[in-house]
């Protein structure tokens, strides 16, 4: 997949107004009632009006099908059909649902293309279902949305800037900052993150190659799951991990369980508050500057700038707005979920690079993702 950023292009002043003008007087006019049914009796007008209306109401409708996901996520549903193809009557009582409900599900779960009715007559998953059961990140995060959801009842209030309550509880390093996070929160927050961190740690060891590095530095590192996967695939540099205290300890046993645990070393930190520790020769930040609304990015970056020498690199993982292929998830998805949680800001390409070069980094780079849904990767150099 392409990993180009789209910007939106400019155009001269008054040529613009004009084109603006003339544009929306069109669309002015095809918005009348008269015009839109005059264009859907037409023979090629109704095509097109029939297609607008499934793309429009697969938008307003969008709520249901998740929905359906969540309630066959909760009864388990792909796990039962994937042991043994049911009817809705022999999976009704497993699930405490009355078979017109089972059917019910069964159909809305086909009609979204989960589960397929075979020619036996049961119904059995269909591929798309088969990463909801091989993948517990998939179904965590499932779970979770259902908190962003709440939230989102009222989106007018989080785009005025009113953080939505319970996602803002979930992640309480957001917020005002102030409030280190304790034990029972950093640990939910921590193993959701690490539940999806295989797939972005996979995207990002793809990327780039750090076996050239002698010492790496993941800060805001959480419980370690991408140090840990960085460890399995490349022998050779020490392994530093610097987070809040509360989340420290999560990595700190997660490392000293390991075979190979003098690779590593934890550092119980407020990157806002307290120096980073010198000495790594790269350093890290993967999803954690867009958590972080301008002025702490420029703060947690000046940081990180003085914790590396000069030919040091940092490296930036985190999914960036308006890439090309990812916008439903990026510009939509993920800047909803910032604006809910009340913290942050999703960044295009070209504003991380703004923050980078204000920070004294040269050199920015984007390195291409095969996934950049997940993730992009930005890769600076602290100048000499
Ligand atoms: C979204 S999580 C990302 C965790 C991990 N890098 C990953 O991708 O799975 C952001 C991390 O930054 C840490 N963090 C947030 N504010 C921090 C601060 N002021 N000082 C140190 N760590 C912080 C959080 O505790 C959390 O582990």
């Amino acid at each position: 997949m392409s990993t180009r950023t789209l910007q939106p292009r400019r155009v001269g002043t008054s040529l613009g107004k004009r084109w603006d003008r003339w544009l929306n007087g069109l669309l002015q006019r095809a918005a009348r009632p008269e015009s839109l049914s005059r264009v859907a009796r037409l023979p090629l007008g109704g095509f097109f009006a029939r297609r607008q209306a499934r793309a429009l109401f697969d938008l307003v409708s969008g709520f249901t099908a998740t929905q359906t996901v969540l309630a066959c996520v909760r009864l388990r549903v792909f796990e039962r059909l994937l042991a043994e193809a049911q009817t809705a009557r022999s999976l009704a009582p497993g699930l405490g649902l009355t078979e017109e409900g089972c059917q019910l599900l069964l159909d809305a779960a086909t009609a979204l293309g989960l589960l397929r009715r075979r020619w036996t007559g049961r119904y059995g998953p269909t591929p798309l279902a088969l990463a909801i059961v091989g993948l517990p990140g998939v179904r965590e995060m499932i779970e979770h949305n259902t908190l962003l959801y709440d939230d989102l009842r009222d989106p007018v209030a989080r785009l005025q800037g009113q953080p939505g309550p319970a996602l803002a509880a979930f992640w309480p390093y957001a917020g005002d900052g102030e409030e280190a996070p304790e034990a029972p929160a950093a640990e939910a927050y921590s193993a959701l993150m690490a539940s999806s961190q295989g797939m972005i740690a996979s995207e990002v060891l793809s990327a780039y190659d750090f076996s050239k590095h002698r010492r790496v530095m993941d800060v805001g590192g959480g419980n370690g799951a991408f140090l840990a996967a960085l460890a399995d695939a490349v022998p050779g540099p020490r392994l530093v991990l610097c987070d809040l205290p509360a989340v420290a300890r999560l990595a700190e046993a997660r490392f000293r369980a390991r075979p190979d645990a003098q690779r590593f070393a934890v550092h119980p930190v407020d990157f806002l508050k307290t120096p980073l520790p010198a000495d790594a020769d790269l350093i890290t930040l993967v999803r954690v500057l867009h958590d972080q609304d301008d002025e702490r990015a420029e703060r947690l970056l000046t940081r990180v700038a003085k914790a590396l020498a000069p030919g040091a690199q940092l490296l930036v993982a985190e999914p960036l707005r308006h890439t090309a292929g990812a916008q439903r998830f990026s510009d939509v998805y993920f800047s909803l979920y910032l604006r809910a949680m009340g913290w942050g800001r999703p960044r295009s390409e070209g504003e991380v690079r703004t923050l980078l070069e204000a920070a004294g980094f040269r050199k920015v780079r984007r390195l291409p993702t095969a996934v950049p849904l997940q993730t992009s990767v930005l890769l600076a150099e602290r100048p000499a």
